[in-house]
């Protein structure tokens, strides 16, 4: 463990209307990716909107062991890049606490350097499986000097004086592996290939050819994407506006369709399609979601999301929306448990290996909270009521997930009886202003004494 060494319940409760505007903070996986790349890029970067959690600030500590400079002015992160291919060796272990994006990222980025470096983390982490980015990194050279069994943390790693380009096919739908290998390949001699069957969230493709990365995208006949990337190319800084995340707006925006009376706008939220596969979900369960003033900013598009209370029915969500929803599964169980009739999620293997194994962490907690619902091998099936009559009274083990957290105060919003968490302090790996921003538009949490 790392800096979560006390424990610390909460609990929701069935609240009024909730109101008001709300802005989330920025998206997690372009703030890490704006500290990656402007601390590899010449000159610098100038980042506003950056999300300030626990998972981003450790990227910032990695980057700055490998010679980069960052600091915060005003309301801006200030990167100074060392240069494509001149990040130095780092003298200490990385300690990426929770976060498995700041962790497998930066082994694809230091991937095709000749140094050696060392990655540790949170339980959470020490049990997520690294393999799927190690085995294309060691097929560009790099070796795996000592991992725990099934290429676990504590891992130690040292690169090879020239990486090879390869051609690599991912095998799972992941964007940190499509990823990985890309910011290896920015090491990299030559032309690097990824090909992806099913399209992930691109923000490492779009990010960096605005730092000026060679890279040409093309789709084949059976609709894989493929990614090639040129080796050796100048980076340069960029200026930066980090959009609302919308796997943090998941929270209100449930909360706003699932509480009677409730009417909020969650404000200049990031629209990229690969993202948004909760709001077509909810729309096709009856939601209530108007997009607003929807425009672009920093390249990519953004909105007002207005939500209000609605009355939900089940559906069944297909395999293939997964990519872009993959981390809105467990907010999408506390829709579903106040939908009408049967919510079907197909598809859904990744999601054994997040922070949790988050199919049976759901499935775990709408059970001891009355929700009628069965888990299979990739898929989960919820029947909801409505009036969430006989929810709650449950306490749920989070297992070292923030998503897990947020999602079951979530659902103790509208519940009959109160919910509890084991524990709030993994919320502020991803989303710190969580409890402050919900309590301001009238939800009823309360922090209780120890983990209860
Ligand atoms: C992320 C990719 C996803 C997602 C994670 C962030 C990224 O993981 O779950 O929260 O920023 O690339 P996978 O690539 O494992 O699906």
């Amino acid at each position: 463990m790392t800096v979560h060494s006390r424990p610390r319940a909460a609990q929701s409760r069935r609240s009024s209307a909730l109101k008001g505007n709300m802005r989330v903070p920025g998206d997690k996986s372009i703030s890490h990716r704006s500290l990656m790349f402007g601390g590899l890029a010449s000159g610098r970067t100038r980042i506003t909107g950056l999300l300030e959690s626990e998972d981003v600030l450790r990227t910032a500590d990695a980057l700055r062991a490998m010679g980069a400079l960052i600091a915060r002015e005003d309301d801006a992160w200030v990167v100074e890049g060392t240069g494509n291919g001149c990040l130095l060796e780092p003298q200490e272990p990385f300690d990426f606490g929770n976060a498995g994006t700041g962790a497998r990222l930066t082994m694809g980025l230091v991937g095709s350097y000749d140094m050696t470096t060392r990655f540790t983390g949170d339980a959470s982490l020490s049990s997520r499986p690294m393999g799927r980015v190690l085995d294309p990194l060691r097929q560009m050279g790099l070796q795996v000097v000592e991992a725990a069994p099934g290429d676990r943390l504590p891992i130690t790693l040292r690169g090879p004086r020239h990486a090879a380009p390869i051609t690599y096919r991912v095998p799972v739908p992941s964007a940190q592996v499509k990823s990985a290998v890309l910011l290896a390949a920015l090491n990299t001699p030559g032309v690097t290939t990824v090909i992806e069957p099913v399209m992930t969230r691109d923000h490492t493709e779009k990010m960096l050819t605005g730092f000026g990365a060679a890279i040409e995208v093309k789709v084949d006949k059976e609709r894989a994407r493929h990614i090639s990337i040129e080796g050796r190319s100048i980076l340069r800084g960029q200026q930066i506006a980090v959009p609302g995340d919308p796997s943090s707006a998941a929270f209100p925006l449930v909360a706003a369709l699932i509480v009677p009376d409730s009417d909020m706008v969650i404000e200049n939220v990031l629209m990229n399609p690969t993202r948004t596969g909760l709001i077509l979900t909810l729309q096709e369960m009856g939601a209530d979601i108007e997009l607003l003033n929807r425009r672009f900013a920093g390249g990519e598009e953004v909105a007002d999301l207005r939500a209000r209370h609605s009355r939900l029915k089940g559906v069944t969500v297909p395999p293939e929306r997964a990519p872009s929803m993959i981390d809105e599964y467990p907010i999408l169980a506390v829709a579903a448990s106040y939908a009408e009739g049967e919510t079907l999620m197909l598809g859904l293997e990744e999601l054994r290996v997040k922070e949790s194994d988050r199919l049976s962490a759901v499935a775990e907690g709408l059970k001891v909270n009355g929700i009628d619902c069965a888990e299979g091998e990739a898929t989960l099936s919820v029947h909801g009521r409505p009036d969430g009559k006989g929810f709650g009274g449950g306490k749920v083990a989070t297992h070292l997930d923030h998503r897990i957290a947020m999602s079951f105060l979530v659902l103790g919003l509208a519940s009959e009886k109160p919910v509890t968490i084991d524990d709030e302090t993994m919320i502020a790996t991803s989303f710190p202003q969580f409890m402050g921003l919900m309590t301001a538009a009238g939800a009823m949490f309360e922090a209780l004494e120890g983990n209860a």
